[in-house]
């Protein structure tokens, strides 16, 4: 089954709205009528209304990086699927494993997060990955199905095709130290299996990126594997330049 190539930028906490729309302006240029993959920007929410603005009739897709499961309501600090998508949102980044990490995210508080992001016809990109020591422990598979089975509890199979897995593992985000492409082929496949095991043949048509310090030298290799659909980039999406390097490397261009 063919998957169409999805590569998202996650700036994290970085960029205000005019260096984001600097940034926006640059890559709509070289990403002009692309359509051998799916390219996305993922702005923190203060900047996404101009970053919006200036992707508007471009390829360029806007995603948020986190998204509250109610729709309204006392819930001080959070942002709802209606306020996504009235600022132009198409995609939403859920569960991080910096938000696991720093701000107490579980699978639990993720599959409310899916079933909102779902609901609202928002397309989710869910951040599943193993620690380190996970890893080094011989615990990776367990994790991955753990984050997979929780975190996509009670969704059924025609949604999940529309939802997007990035495995990260944690020890490779920021820290320069890529999976090799055969150790993030491996782990791809086990989610694939594990979302077969839920979904049936709606798995084979799921996005699975990988994410963890891609960049323009190592993203065709990656991208190359049968599983790999893509990549979930953060430093590396941070300047135009790189950014546009990768995604060439990634399509082969
Ligand atoms: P990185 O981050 O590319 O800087 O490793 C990836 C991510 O956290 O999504």
């Amino acid at each position: 089954m063919s998957r169409k190539v999805i590569i998202a930028g996650n700036w994290k906490m970085n960029k205000t709205a005019a260096e984001g729309r600097e940034l926006v302006e640059a890559l709509k240029k070289s990403v002009a009528g692309l359509e051998a993959a799916e390219i996305v920007v993922c702005p923190p929410f203060t900047t996404i209304g101009a970053v919006a603005e200036a992707a508007a009739g471009s390829v360029i897709g806007v995603g948020a990086q986190n998204i509250h499961w109610a729709a309204n309501g006392a819930f001080t600090g959070e942002i709802s699927a209606d306020m996504l998508k009235t600022s132009g949102v198409k995609y939403v980044i859920i569960g991080h494993s910096e938000r696991r990490q720093y701000f107490g995210e579980t699978n639990a508080t993720v599959n409310s997060r899916l079933k909102a992001a779902l609901a609202a016809g928002l397309i989710p990109i869910v951040c599943v990955g193993e620690l380190l020591e996970e890893r080094e422990s011989g615990k990776t598979e367990a994790v991955l199905a753990g984050q997979i089975r929780e975190g996509f509890a009670g969704i059924d199979a025609k949604d999940a095709e529309k939802i997007v897995v990035a495995y990260e593992p944690v020890w490779a985000i920021g820290t320069g130290k890529t999976a090799t492409p055969d150790i993030a082929q491996a782990a791809h496949a086990f989610i694939r299996q594990e979302l077969r095991a839920l979904f049936g043949a709606a798995a084979d048509a799921m996005r699975i990126q990988y994410g963890g310090s891609m960049k323009a030298s190592n993203a065709r290799e990656l991208v190359a594997q049968p599983d790999i659909d893509g990549g979930l980039i953060g430093g590396a999406a941070l300047k135009a330049e790189d950014f546009i390097a990768l995604i060439r490397e990634a399509l082969a261009l």
